[in-house]
């Protein structure tokens, strides 16, 4: 679509512009987005002067993350004052059917070390379903978005999973242990089995990023243990609606509640559900 409009000179000038109008609640979701990314972005260059506190063993919180997250919350409840939250740092707030699913700072560990590579991470549930998503990197100021039936988006591309076929020549990414070890050996385990058979495996520290990138086809496919909704509700929304799988360790629906989880390309994704089968830990076989 081309549109006219006068320039900084008073001249005519013809604009591209793009013909995807994005689903209000998605507007939403990058507003909120690119509001927390700004906070985050400010403090990046001063990390040593901030207050940071350990919720529980490697688990640490800054200012940052209860800013970013408040100035979502705000963005979200004065466009939407009914709907429910779930958020990270302050927890369940009550509402209708529709729920917020929200990380303000994906990858604390990361952020706290200087290690550009972290993200903000914004799901919209309804019922049991995904319906808008938005995960911004504020380093590369990559906006990758999804609305449910219309396709996933980075800033302004359509966005698609590799075209892998295997998992010979894949490059996996994957989440190692680093609060709860109850699984370590197994884990250890499905870790070998992915070194064996892949390209390479990759940990780059941020979960919803990570699944941003298996949906960009940076990544063939992803895998963790042990994690929380916020850390990729968003990110299973721009798999799927990039024309990937997301499911449980097991290959089933439950991904969202165990916080196991695979994704890929459907090919990839199928074939890292087999291949970490036999190692699963007893607790997740069943
Ligand atoms: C963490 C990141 C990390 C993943 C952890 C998450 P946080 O989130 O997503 O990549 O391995 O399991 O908890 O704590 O930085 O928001
Ligand atoms: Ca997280
Ligand atoms: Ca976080």
């Amino acid at each position: 679509m081309i549109r006219i409009a006068t320039d900084a000179a008073g001249r005519d000038r013809c604009f591209a512009v793009s013909s995807r109008a994005m689903n209000p609640t998605t507007n939403i979701a990058v507003r909120a987005a690119r509001k927390a990314g700004g906070i985050v972005m400010r403090y990046f260059n001063r990390i040593d002067t901030l207050t940071i506190a350990e919720k529980q063993r490697n688990d640490y919180v800054s200012e940052v993350d209860r800013a970013a997250e408040a100035a979502i919350i705000e963005t979200i409840r004065r466009a939407y004052p009914n709907h429910a939250i779930l958020a990270e740092e302050s927890g369940a707030h009550a509402g209708n059917s529709y729920q917020w699913i929200i990380d303000p700072l994906d990858g604390t560990t990361n952020y706290l070390h200087g290690l550009p590579q972290f993200s903000i991470s914004i799901a919209l549930q309804h019922k049991d379903e995904l319906i808008s998503a938005a995960v911004y990197d504020p380093v590369r100021d990559e906006m990758f978005t999804a609305s449910r039936g219309q396709g996933a988006l980075l800033n302004d591309r359509r966005l698609r999973v590799s075209e892998q076929k295997s998992l010979k020549g894949a490059l996996i990414g994957t989440g190692i242990p680093f609060r709860d070890q109850r699984h370590l050996d197994a884990y250890l385990a499905m870790l070998k089995a992915m070194i064996e058979d892949t390209a390479g495996i990759r940990r780059p520290g941020s979960a919803a990023l990570d699944f941003a990138w298996v949906a960009a086809g940076r990544m063939d496919g992803f895998w963790e243990l042990g994690l929380s909704a916020w850390d990729f509700a968003a990110g299973a929304l721009i798999v799927t609606e990039a024309g990937g799988a997301v499911s449980d360790i097991r290959g089933g629906g439950r991904h969202l509640e165990s916080g196991n989880v695979i994704a890929g390309g459907i090919r990839v994704q199928q074939e890292m559900v087999r291949r970490l089968a036999p190692h699963l830990p007893e607790a997740m076989r069943y």
